[in-house]
């Protein structure tokens, strides 16, 4: 049936019917905001409303969270001190360390996910140590980051968030993981993590720009769909419990895919780079930031993600309770 038997205008004309058959919807329940946690505070100057947290005042800011209905933060550390093989990341009493500790303290019930990687901590911001020939040396770097994951569990984190891009660091945690008595630890595998301009505000945010050359050695081509498939595949043998894509809005065709290829549960990372346009458009008058935010954010949900890590989602969870 076609035209004028069929008019979809019908079931758009109030309120309540266009409630009754919307097929995506948005809940704080889905949104985790990170947070950017340092020995002490400041703002970040390319993404208003997001700062660097002292752990003070990033507890302050859990409690907030909390109330309004998001179930978790993922944390990043930004150390006082780097060196080359990034020694602050595995360190009982390193800065993700203490603040994962406080935070579990204050807010038992608020999820902690801890990002697993080395840039923030070493002194050439590369995600892992370096061969001598100036390359990031692969299979070194897995020992370093699973003795992280297992530092971050000690401390109390709920979910291990690995954001290198190692070849075999989801198998290599699982199994240090397991081997220290943490085999009800969950781990979200940034699994399609691509080589992407939109990190620019996070790099000033965590300090994390490498010193030389670039990520494209590890994180995946923007123009490949069917490599990221394959990431995700062999992060799910290894054991990851959540796959991850990231960008989100540049890649949400890779979102549908990879939901389309997994009965595991997906995320999405709204990256600062996104974040900073929105932002950036809504000052300057371009449009409504509430409206342009959460029709992102179901965008991201339509594509197939179930998790959204966003920097809008403390004011994305006010909103969507008014
Ligand atoms: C660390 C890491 C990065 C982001 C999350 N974890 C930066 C990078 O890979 O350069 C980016 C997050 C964002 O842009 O919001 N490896």
């Amino acid at each position: 049936m076609a035209f004028p038997d069929t008019r979809l205008r019908r079931l758009r004309r109030t309120a309540a019917l266009r409630g009754l058959v919307r097929e995506t919807d948005l809940s704080p329940r889905h949104l985790l905001t990170p947070l950017f946690v340092a020995a002490t505070g400041a703002p970040i100057g390319l993404m208003p409303g997001v700062s660097r947290l002292s752990i003070s005042e990033a507890v302050a800011e859990c409690g907030e969270l909390a109330a309004l209905g998001i179930p978790g933060v993922v944390l990043f550390g930004i150390p006082d001190e780097k060196d080359a093989e990034g020694s602050g990341a595995w360190d009982d009493e390193g800065i993700v360390q203490l603040a994962t500790r406080a935070i579990k303290d204050a807010h038992p019930d608020l999820l902690v996910v801890t990002d697993v990687c080395l840039c923030e901590y070493t002194s050439h911001g590369h995600c892992g140590v370096l061969a001598s020939d100036g390359s990031v040396d692969n299979d070194a770097s897995l020992e370093l980051l699973a003795r992280t994951a297992v530092s971050h569990a000690r401390a109390g984190a709920d979910v291990i968030a690995p954001s290198d891009m190692m070849d075999g660091r989801v198998g290599a945690i699982r199994a240090e993981l397991d081997d220290g008595g943490f085999n009800e630890l969950p781990i979200l595998a940034y699994a399609a993590k691509f080589a992407s301009a939109f990190y620019g505000p996070f790099r000033e945010a965590a300090d994390s720009a490498p010193a030389f050359g670039d990520r494209r050695s590890y994180q995946l081509d923007g123009a490949n769909r069917r490599e990221a498939l394959r990431e995700v595949e062999l992060d799910i043998a290894e054991g990851a419990d959540i796959v991850m894509i990231k960008p989100a809005l540049a890649y949400l065709d890779v979102i549908a895919a990879v939901r389309a290829s997994t009965l595991l549960p997906v995320a999405a990372y709204n990256v600062s780079g996104e974040y900073a346009m929105v932002k950036a458009a809504a000052a300057a008058g371009a449009f409504e930031e509430r409206a342009v935010v959460l029709e992102t954010l179901t965008a991201i949900r339509r594509a197939g993600a179930d998790i959204i890590i966003t920097y809008h989602a403390k004011d994305a969870a006010k909103w969507l309770a008014q």
